[in-house]
Order: C-alpha cells, then sequence, then structure tokens
C-alpha cells in the first residue's frame, strides 16, 4: 500500500468522527499507520525547501494519531516491577473503571514515536506519540519530548529540557530541533518553535510563540507572526535574559520581564563548551 492510499484511508475515518469506533476495518488501518510512524516513514511535519519555514506540516498525520485516541479504550498498561516499600504505604491501584489514566513508566516511549538507531535515552524520559528522533540524539533524565516534536541529528536534549507537543489545532506546526542544537538542562520549547541547526540553548532558556527574542549581534527583535513561529537562527547563542518594562505600572515599578537574548553566534569557546557536553555521552 502507497502512503497515498493510507492517506486516503485516515482522512476518511477521521473524518467519519465518532462513527469510525464501531467500524472494525478502522482499528487495522491505524496500527498500520502507527507502525509506519515508528519506523520514521511517516512524519507529522518533515523538511520542505518550497515552504517559507522550511518545513512542511502533515496535518493527516495528526489526525490519524488523533483516530488513534478517538479508536482506543483503556486497559490495563505497563509491567509491575519488584519494588520494595513499607507495607504500610502500598501503592494504590487503579483499574480501567477508575477512569483515571496512568501511563506506565519511569521511562517510556509511546507507540507512534520514532527513535533512529543510535539514539540514547537516559531515564527517566518519556517520548510521546507521533515525535519523531533522528539519528544520534541524546534524551537526558526527565527530559519530555513531546507530540509529533521533530528533534533532528545529534540534539542533545539536556537534563529536564521539555519540547512540547502539539496535536491540534491539526494545522498547527509542531516544535521543530534541527540538527545538532544543544538544548541545555531545563530549558523549554513549545508552540511550534523552530531551532535551526547547531544553535545552542543556555540552560533555562524557554521560548514561546509569545516571547520576543533579543538579537544583540544583529540588533533585531525575533518574534512569531501569524502564521510563521517563532524561529531560532543556525548558529545562535541563546541565553535566558531580562529586559525593563518599558510602559504602565511596569515601568512605574522598576519591573523587568524574561526574555531570551542571542549573545553571539557560535565560535571556538562555544564548540569548546558543547565539546564538553558531548564528554559526558
Ligand atoms: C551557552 C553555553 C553552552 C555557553 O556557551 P559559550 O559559547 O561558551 O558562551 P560564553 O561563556 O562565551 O558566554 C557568552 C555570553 O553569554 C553569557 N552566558 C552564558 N551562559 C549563560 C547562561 N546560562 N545564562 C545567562 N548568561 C549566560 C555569558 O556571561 C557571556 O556574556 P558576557 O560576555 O556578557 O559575560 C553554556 O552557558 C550552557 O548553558 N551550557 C549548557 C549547560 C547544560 O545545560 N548542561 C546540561 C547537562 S545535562
Amino acid at each position: 500500500m502507497t502512503d497515498d492510499t493510507l492517506q486516503n484511508r485516515i482522512e476518511q475515518y477521521f473524518a467519519a468522527g465518532p462513527s469510525a469506533i464501531g467500524d472494525p476495518s478502522a482499528l487495522p488501518v491505524f496500527e498500520e499507520f502507527r507502525s509506519a510512524l515508528e519506523r520514521g516513514e511517516i512524519r507529522a511535519a518533515e523538511p520542505d525547501a518550497e515552504s517559507p519555514t522550511g518545513w512542511r506540516v502533515n496535518a493527516w498525520v495528526k489526525q490519524g494519531i488523533l483516530l488513534g485516541f478517538r479508536l482506543g479504550h483503556l486497559v490495563p498498561s505497563g509491567d509491575s516491577l519488584p519494588f520494595v516499600d513499607k507495607h504500610t504505604f502500598p501503592l494504590r491501584r487503579f483499574s480501567p473503571e477508575d477512569r483515571i489514566r496512568i501511563v506506565p513508566g519511569g521511562s517510556s516511549v509511546r507507540a507512534g514515536a520514532y527513535l533512529a538507531t543510535s539514539v540514547i535515552c537516559m531515564p527517566p524520559m518519556y517520548v510521546n506519540t507521533g515525535a519523531y528522533i533522528d539519528e544520534g540524539t541524546l534524551i537526558d533524565s526527565h527530559a519530555l519530548v513531546g507530540s509529533c516534536a521533530q528533534i533532528g541529528r545529534r540534539v542533545h536534549l539536556s537534563a529536564a529540557s521539555q519540547v512540547g507537543g502539539v496535536l491540534e489545532p491539526i494545522n498547527a506546526s509542531p516544535v521543530i530541533v534541527e540538527d545538532d542544537v544543544l538544548v541545555g538542562g531545563n530549558c523549554g520549547i513549545y508552540e511550534g518553535t523552530i531551532v535551526r541547526k547547531r544553535a545552542v540553548l543556555a540552560a533555562g532558556t524557554i521560548l514561546t510563540r509569545g516571547t520576543p527574542v533579543y538579537d544583540v549581534v544583529s540588533g533585531t527583535v525575533l518574534r512569531a507572526k501569524d502564521e510563521t513561529p517563532l524561529i531560532i537562527p543556525e548558529d545562535a547563542v541563546v541565553v535566558p535574559g531580562a529586559r525593563a518594562v518599558s510602559k504602565g505600572k511596569g515601568q512605574e515599578w522598576g519591573l523587568s520581564l524574561y526574555t531570551p537574548v542571542i549573545v553571539k553566534y557560535r565560535d571556538e569557546k562555544t564548540e569548546l563548551s558543547t565539546a564538553l557536553e558531548d564528554l559526558l555521552r
């Protein structure tokens, strides 16, 4: 079956709404779709030189993932491990009837995620469905790769870094982190932000659609626009900073707001700093 055919069938079952739930032919199509995701054959977004951002969102892939949620029902999940603790405080047990979803594992990779060979996952970490993670990437402890996020080759997602997911709105671009990016500890990348090749996010940098980024090298302020997400340029070194509030009470009170700052573009010192990070592997 070609991807086109799979795409058509996914779109049809998605368009069918709740009636797909009772259709026995829907689940095998979803499972075929999920396997293709896990092999990396289809992606929620993919490089496209024709697109203004360099990436094309495949809305039908997100529809397929949402179809999976629609078709799914709650079942017991996960393997039990031999933990030991005081008998007075045993673990609470839940069943599907409780209508509480507890997703298993200190580290988990959810079905429908693609991980290339040589990806390293340090516990605990979590990769959600539809995520695409390319060769040689390191996902460190407490890192999260949200649904449909696209992570390039040799990316270092440091401890506790959070890459937001996006399933809806269906056309929304997922977070994209291109090849050789260093995402420092405790960073957060959300709302379709694109981080271009070899950029470096210093520990604690947070990027969202609403966060202006001050580039003191070029003298420009980078922002998301209507159809364009926040885009961090290639080789940018971004650190968490602050800027004075310039109006109203905020100014009167001398407040400042968090803002990421591009302090420079990669230089020899950055190569040294990031090479040291690589040694941690
Ligand atoms: C960004 C980083 C890689 C340093 O890169 P670098 O090219 O060596 O940067 P430099 O040290 O030359 O710093 C450039 C400027 O940014 C500032 N800066 C660097 N890191 C900063 C940070 N985290 N927060 C605020 N400012 C920072 C420096 O003070 C310097 O400004 P100055 O010239 O006005 O003093 C490093 O700071 C970093 O955050 N590494 C990630 C560490 C990490 O998260 N490890 C996770 C292990 S799991």
